[in-house]
């Protein structure tokens, strides 16, 4: 899809790590989080991880992005950041795109 509709004009590409709302607890394929890291880094797409309900323990590790060992640009976090108790939600981004967003610290 990136090639079809040409790379400059696909700014991220965001995925679940394990797949919950489409199919529930689908764990990704040996290797495909690899490819999709690959795929991102050679087209410069950034890769969102929506660790909204994996995060925080879920995979056995921190996040899944640990637990797989391909880390995003861009970690969506929330429900278990506050073990539901309140509306907590974040991001964590790699430095080079915040210094791109916030300018250098
Ligand atoms: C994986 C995932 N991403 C995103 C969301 C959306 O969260 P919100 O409704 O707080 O925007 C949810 C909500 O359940 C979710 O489960």
């Amino acid at each position: 899809m990136i090639q079809w509709e040409g790379p400059e004009t696909v700014a991220c590409f965001i995925a679940e790590p394990i797949m919950n709302h489409a199919w529930h607890g689908c764990t990704p394929p040996p290797g495909y989080l690899e490819r999709l890291r690959q795929i991102c880094d050679r087209h410069q797409v950034t890769l969102i991880y929506d660790e909204i309900v994996t995060g925080f323990g879920r995979t056995g590790s921190m996040f899944a992005a640990q637990t797989y060992g391909v880390s995003p640009d861009i970690l969506c976090m929330g429900k278990g950041m506050s073990s539901g108790y309140a509306p907590l939600a974040g991001i964590a981004i790699q430095e080079e795109i915040a210094n791109g967003l916030l300018g250098p610290c």
